[in-house]
């Protein structure tokens, strides 16, 4: 158990086991629970576990409490893997009282059947615990309809709940202490697939929150890592550049493939681009998990999107980036196509028609291919790549 500020602990958990993350996305770091305890004159615990950690958590507020009733449990969020364990806090402290947003008050009843010892709080309110004082923030969307965030007001903490969070667990639960070369990879990931399809909320509601001025000297997220001092600005900037899609000058490259001929374009685009020294990563749709992709798409200043023909559709892989695609990651960046004919075509008209639909910016001429890569074929794929470069930093 850390302790974060005077009278302020984790009681977090660090996950191993899950293997997807909202049973999707790949967790090759794990990912971690911050639940925390405030010890005062009345007891708090603010946001709780996933169960399969439960146990954890749970001897934490034991210890913590030494015997001592618990006052209040406040709940942030209501996703279930910081609610979760809620069930049983109330079985073991029935008259904690859970304080929560207006919106969070069904959904407890809903998710756990729980009605008793309910208040809502409202933005603003506040609560002594003794030498500390509570208040709240309401931040709708940020993740979940019912999200709010808590400050405790002397130590000048911030429960944020899903913003400035990330996946991975590292050396330290302390950015500050961190050395792992993942840590802002993990962020982005995060950020890109979890909370990206509610980007302009998230950006909206932290110039709301921030234009508020509470000082703050650290900022506590639900997942990632604990920020203190210069941190703080750190983490708010990284989570203002993902929420306003400011792009980085590097290409992305992201394919499918059947039976090689479009990875061969794939590859030569790759390293036209590479000998030209531009910032280019490539990922075949089939071997890496999209949230990967997804992560280094919402960086990058420009995207080379290819897939063979379907049935004179898009590749099945393909249309499953597309989808989640669709939720933003794409605002201000530049794509190009490319794609592989089949018999009849229709990967590229797909890929484009749903750009259009989306109003994204295109590369003028894209690429698609009748089977294998001929010398003519190859020379229009080195255009593509020369157009992509020319258009990073335009
Ligand atoms: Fe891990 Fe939206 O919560």
């Amino acid at each position: 158990m850390k302790k974060i500020t005077d009278d302020i602990y984790w009681i977090g958990t660090k996950d191993t086991e899950t293997k997807l993350f909202e049973n999707m996305f790949e967790l090759p770091f794990g990912v971690m629970y911050h639940a925390f305890f405030i010890d005062d004159e009345k007891t708090a615990v603010i946001d709780c576990v996933k169960n399969i950690t439960e146990d954890g958590f749970i001897s934490a507020v034991q210890e913590r409490l030494n015997g001592r009733d618990l006052d209040y449990i406040v709940l942030n969020h209501m996703e279930p893997d910081h609610s979760l364990a809620v069930t049983r806090l109330v079985e073991l402290y029935p008259d904690a009282r859970i304080l929560c947003s207006a919106k969070a008050v069904p959904m407890l009843k809903n998710f756990y059947g729980i009605e008793e010892n309910v208040q809502a709080v409202k933005e603003g309110e506040t609560l002594s615990l003794g030498k500390n004082t509570l208040t709240w923030v309401m931040v709708p969307m940020v993740h979940w309809p019912e999200s709010m965030m808590t400050y405790a007001v002397e130590q000048k903490v911030l429960f944020s709940t899903d913003a400035f969070g990330g996946f991975g667990i590292f050396n330290s639960i302390f950015a500050d202490e961190v050395t792992s070369e993942h840590r802002e990879s993990e962020t982005v990931r995060y950020f890109a697939n979890i909370v990206g399809k509610v980007s302009s909320i998230i950006d909206k509601t932290l110039g709301r929150v921030l234009g508020m001025n509470l000082p703050i000297e650290v900022i506590c997220p639900s997942h990632g890592l604990i920020w203190r001092k210069e941190g703080v600005g750190k983490i708010v900037n990284e989570y203002i550049d993902l929420s306003q899609h400011r792009t980085k000058p590097k290409i992305t490259i992201a394919y499918s493939t059947m039976y090689g001929n479009n990875e061969q374009s794939a590859n030569i685009l790759f390293e036209e681009l590479k000998k030209n020294q531009v910032d280019v990563k490539m990922y075949n749709l089939s071997e890496t998990e999209k949230s990967f992709v997804i992560a280094d798409i919402w960086q990058s200043e420009v995207v080379l999107l290819g897939a063979p023909a379907y049935y004179g559709g898009v590749h099945p892989k393909m249309r499953e980036l597309l989808m989640k695609l669709e939720e933003g990651a794409l605002m201000n960046h530049t794509v190009g196509v490319f794609g592989n004919g089949a018999w009849s075509g229709g990967g590229v008209r797909g890929i484009e028609t749903f750009l259009k639909e989306n109003k994204v910016d295109m590369l003028e001429k894209s690429v698609e291919i009748m089977g294998r890569p001929t010398e003519e074929d190859r020379a229009a794929l080195i255009e593509l790549a020369k157009d992509a470069a020319a258009a990073l930093n335009h």
